[in-house]
């Protein structure tokens, strides 16, 4: 379980309604069975692109986006929206990436290091490489998405972030200084410093980075639960990365990098990288600030940061998040099956045994 490191007691705080600024979905029976989860809890939802093959067309994200939104649900918020980003490689056409922004289908591109993750065969060998896009992107504001680590297999997986950060972001913040940057799901404190260090970057993370170390992962018995990339790290890593969150600072925001796998993708040998979070990343993250002694500041990381950040109006509904000391004992769900059978385990059961999170006012339509 994540470490518990406050007092708890009861809490209760108001906050506008949250987005989550970094999601896989993925397709078919997998995005049927979570894509309502993320529609009913998030406002916007940041989705990636790292489908098989991956998005790296505007036509293709524009079927994708369409496809999400068939699979919303009943339940989901009437102003839900999934905002789209391309997969940055070879097959990506600037013109056809930078009509996509003009026509709004299309918000910013993710870099992904080929081999560093899940569904990351498609990406590039170096993120220099991609300089001439990146510059017309700089001119036009547009956002880069960065998965931020090394792949050279000499480089410890605990330090492939900071390598990465130092050997290839660096320079291209450095030609580039306007572009704008998310170094994605932050895992070290050398993250932390690299997005305080530069003016034009911002850094998502996620609830289980928050909440976790890696002796979670490792020390009592090997959780694949908690096995994404980057890598769960230190405990002085999550330290830097609650500090950072519940610190006020706007260059830091919720994203949950909630990505599903099917539990005959995480239990066995070559367990798939990625955590689920999605239904209960609100109570994480808050438990995690109510530790800190910081809940007046959660609003400001779930809900107005990253709205900042990527142009758009912070959700003029509200949200009530309340815990209860001695927690409840209605039934939590602790997996989803999806429709032909596959169980994906759900991150945060015991946050959210302890939070209930209740509408104030309606969600606007979409
Ligand atoms: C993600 C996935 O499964 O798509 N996995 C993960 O461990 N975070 C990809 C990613 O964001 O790295
Ligand atoms: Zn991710």
């Amino acid at each position: 379980m994540p470490a518990a490191h406050g007092t708890g007691g009861s809490a209760s705080i108001e906050l506008a309604a949250p987005d989550d600024w970094h999601v896989h979905l993925r397709d078919d029976e997998l995005l049927a069975a979570v894509a309502p989860i993320t529609a009913m809890t998030f406002r916007y939802a940041l989705v990636m692109p790292n489908l098989v093959p991956p998005i790296c067309t505007t036509a293709a994200a524009e079927a994708y986006r369409r496809r999400i939104l068939d699979c919303a649900g009943p339940d989901a918020r009437p102003d839900f929206t999934p905002i789209m980003a391309l997969y940055l490689n070879g097959d990506l056409d600037p013109d056809d990436f930078l009509t996509g922004v003009d026509t709004g289908v299309v918000h910013a591109a993710k870099y992904y290091p080929a081999g560093s993750t899940t569904n990351s065969e498609r990406g590039g060998d170096s993120l220099g490489g991609f300089i001439d896009v990146l510059e017309r992107m700089a001119e036009r504001a547009i956002p880069l998405l960065v998965h931020a680590e090394a792949t050279n297999p000499e480089i410890d997986v605990y330090d492939r972030e900071r390598h990465f950060l130092d050997t290839e972001l660096r320079p291209v913040v450095e030609r580039l200084p306007e572009l704008r940057v998310t170094v994605e799901h932050l895992s070290t404190r050398a993250g932390v410093d690299f997005v305080l260090d530069n003016e034009s970057v911002r850094g998502s993370i996620t609830p289980h980075h928050l909440a976790c170390d890696r002796s979670d992962l490792l020390a009592n018995g090997l959780r694949p639960d908690l096995y994404c990339k980057p890598i769960i790290n230190s405990a002085d890593d999550r330290r830097a990365l609650v500090a950072a969150a519940t610190s006020g600072s706007d260059r830091f925001f919720l994203g949950t990098d909630s990505a599903p796998h099917p539990a005959s993708d995480k239990y066995g040998a070559n367990a798939r990288p990625g955590i689920f979070n999605a239904p209960f990343a609100i109570p994480v993250v808050a438990e995690v600030f109510n530790n800190a002694g910081a809940l007046e500041r959660l609003e400001a990381f779930t809900s107005v940061n990253g709205c900042r950040h990527y142009g758009f109006e912070r959700a003029s509904d509200r949200i009530r998040l309340t815990r209860t000391e001695s927690g409840s004992d209605a039934p939590v769900a602790d997996s989803v099956i999806t429709a032909n059978g596959d169980r994906v385990t759900i991150f945060g059961v015991a946050e959210a045994r302890l939070w209930t999170v209740s509408a104030l006012t309606e969600a606007p339509a979409g």
